[in-house]
């Protein structure tokens, strides 16, 4: 890749920079993170966005608030400290689950740091927690080469898929999870085409897919996203795959607003429909899609395009930034483990085992 989504900078004293989001693709521009404020205005605001690039990031939130923590602070009042800081992360976005699987993971590190070294100096334990962030973003990296290698067999030679939202290296540490079959396709010198669903409200599609796959020399063909039926009722389409914020442990999936329709109509038109995730995307606390929260933006990005006002200003609006797709209208879901292609709570859970 020839930009980095996240990377820390330094050691425990050190910062996170993104590259921000929010001016792609016209302005490739970087944003430090020094305070969990910054890092949660970034992640509200989509300057870093995607759920394991969200999780990865808030793992170094926790490292960030560990910078703040005043020079004689006692390991108590530490922990106390950066347990309100992994709370406050927490709650900068409700759906993607890896936020909260890498915030538990911090947790879990500090309460056995705790148990097990209660001497301990708080730089031994800010150390412990840089390290487990690393740990976690290394992860991601190898979980997304993973998916690329199971996921290319799914992409035939001189063939079509379509893609929804962002779901590729700027929405992981490494090289994307919908994304990442196409990387390792491109890679084997296979061609293919990407239909590139724009992704209304925020363009995520028309933003940063087309940017990344174009910068990749990827053949990407931009359409927006009433225009996927037109599509694959012609035939023009092979498979479509997205990825997803959250897996629940029947296989519904939630994912960005407008994968449920693409899923319809793949359905419809007998193309196969896969979603791609590691499992860190995976709920198994929860049974359905039903239960899985949605988070809703604001007004403001359904009447403006890049800031420009489209409607009038005093029309109501929804804006539901996610819809849950049926695991039934789903064909598989590539993992770094492998594709589960029996979707069924007992096959999933055996398969994450
Ligand atoms: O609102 P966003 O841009 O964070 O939504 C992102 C998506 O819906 C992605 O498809 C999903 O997080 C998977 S990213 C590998």
């Amino acid at each position: 890749m020839q930009f980095e989504t996240l990377k820390w900078v330094g050691g425990i004293d050190g910062f996170l920079e993104l590259t921000d989001q929010r001016r792609l693709p016209g302005v490739y521009e970087k944003l430090n993170c020094q305070t969990p404020e910054q890092l949660f205005e970034a992640i509200v605001t989509l300057a870093v966005r995607g759920a394991p690039a969200i999780g990865v990031s808030a793992a170094y939130g926790v490292c960030i608030a560990g910078r703040q923590l005043s020079q004689d602070i006692s390991l108590t009042d530490a922990l106390v400290e950066l347990k309100k800081a992994i709370d406050y992360l927490a709650s900068s976005r409700p759906t993607a689950v890896n936020l909260f699987w890498a915030l538990e993971r911090m947790q879990q590190k500090m309460t056995v740091f705790a148990g097990d070294c209660p001497d301990g100096s708080v730089d031994m334990l800010r150390q412990i927690l840089l390290d487990e962030a690393h740990a976690i973003c290394a992860e991601d990296q190898a979980m997304c080469q993973a998916i690329g290698q199971h996921g290319m067999p799914l992409i035939p030679e001189g063939g079509a898929v379509l893609t929804h939202c962002n779901a590729g290296a700027l929405a992981t540490a490494g090289i994307g999870t919908a994304l990442a079959p196409m990387y390792a396709a491109h890679e084997a010198g296979r061609r293919f085409t990407v239909y590139v669903d724009e992704t209304r409200p925020l363009l995520q599609g028309a933003r940063l897919t087309a940017w990344e796959l174009t910068q990749a020399g990827i053949d990407a063909v931009l359409i927006c996203d009433n225009m996927a039926a037109s599509l694959m009722s012609a035939g023009k389409i092979d498979a479509v795959i997205t990825g997803a914020d959250r897996i629940v442990a029947n296989g519904d999936t939630a994912n960005k607003i407008g994968t449920q329709g693409v899923s319809i109509l793949a359905k419809h038109f007998n193309v196969p429909f896969y979603i791609a995730a590691p499992s860190s995307t995976f709920d198994l606390s929860i049974e359905t899609g039903k239960q899985i929260p949605i988070e809703e933006r604001s007004a403001n990005e359904v009447k403006t395009i890049e800031k420009v006002s489209i409607a009038p200003e005093g029309v109501d609006v929804y804006n539901p930034a996610f819809d849950v797709t049926d695991a039934g209208d789903i064909t598989a879901i590539i993992t770094e483990k492998g594709v589960i292609d029996q979707l069924e709570a007992d096959q999933i859970r055996h398969f994450l085992e």
